[in-house]
């Protein structure tokens, strides 16, 4: 049974209740974010609770939580369930009142929850599964105008998962008025002649901590990065499609609308990028590193 902590206190997760009246639950109102787990260290983990507070900001909702409040929390997780190589998943909701009402609350209790799932452990050579990518499909972006705040109304998303489901696809790349922007849960990237190009960072996608790690990694090993406007229809001319995400990493997408990318396998700057992504968690798990020149890699 796994142990999950809801408001300053660690139980079984099917203990873990919350009333009706929470506004999580009336009306989405909260945020969230999904930090990885490898070896025991949680990943990136200062960059992931800059995004919360950024999103804690954007609803304006106060929270008095600093990083070793969070970090206490999930080293607890990873230790109540023996857990190595986990996602953990924070939640915080601005809690629930004697009435449904849309006004903010003057004096806010929040709802924080957080629970954490096994994550399949990444291999240092690719799968099968691995090289054969996935297929998406473009579709247009029904979601709000702020994809930036990580909020848990996500049914615009569930939406164009499911649309992409439904095709035979496994997944949709999100577009608007014509500019591609980022999957329903990770961000876009695409290869040409070499250079690695992602769309720049808006109020219309998130600012993926691996869309910055995969950046930041790409340039230490000299490979050229740009972020621009990726028009939809450039991405049917690219040589590679990656989707990223702190759960899938980096994922090739070899087939968009039923159009073959590159020779229809993860493409050679993938591989490259796999690569130096594998070896940095590996480096991690023999405890080599911790941090590098661009800040906490784990805590
Ligand atoms: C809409 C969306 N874009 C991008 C991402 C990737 O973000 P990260 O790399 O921080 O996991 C996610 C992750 O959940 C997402 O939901």
């Amino acid at each position: 049974m796994s142990i999950a902590y809801l408001n300053g206190q660690f139980l079984p997760i099917e203990e873990a209740k919350v009333p009706a009246l929470d506004r999580g639950f009336l009306f989405g109102d909260g945020v969230y974010e999904v930090v990885p787990v490898y070896a025991g260290k949680l990943f990136r983990f200062k960059q992931h609770i800059e995004r919360l507070e950024n999103s804690l900001r954007s609803i304006r909702l106060p929270l008095e939580q600093t990083l070793q409040n969070w970090a206490d929390i999930c080293h607890q997780l990873i230790k109540s369930n023996r857990l190595d190589n986990a996602t953990i998943y924070l939640q915080i909701t601005r809690g629930a009142y004697p009435e449904r009402n849309h006004d903010f609350p003057s004096n806010p209790t929040p709802t924080i929850f957080a629970m954490i799932s096994p994550l399949p452990e990444i291999q240092p050579q690719p799968s099968k599964e691995d090289l054969q990518g996935i297929s998406a499909i473009t579709a247009e972006d029904i979601r709000w105008q702020r994809c930036d705040i990580k909020a848990i109304t996500l049914l615009a998303n569930c939406l164009l998962k499911q649309q992409a489901l439904e095709c035979g696809a496994n997944d949709t790349i999100l577009v608007r008025n014509g500019v591609a922007l980022e999957a329903t849960s990770s961000n876009l990237f695409m290869v040409r002649d070499g250079v690695i190009i992602t769309p720049p960072l808006s109020e219309h996608l998130l600012s993926g901590v691996t869309r910055d790690f995969v950046l930041w990694l790409a340039e230490q090993h000299g490979i050229l990065t740009e972020q621009r406007s990726v028009p939809e229809h450039e991405l049917l001319q690219a040589d590679e499609i990656w989707l990223t995400s702190s759960t899938k990493e980096i994922r090739p997408v070899t087939r968009l609308n039923d159009v073959i990318i590159g020779d229809g396998t993860a493409g050679p700057v993938w591989r490259q990028m796999y690569d130096h992504y594998q070896q940095l968690k590996a480096q991690l798990y023999r405890g080599e590193i911790d941090s590098n020149s661009e800040g906490e890699i784990a805590l």
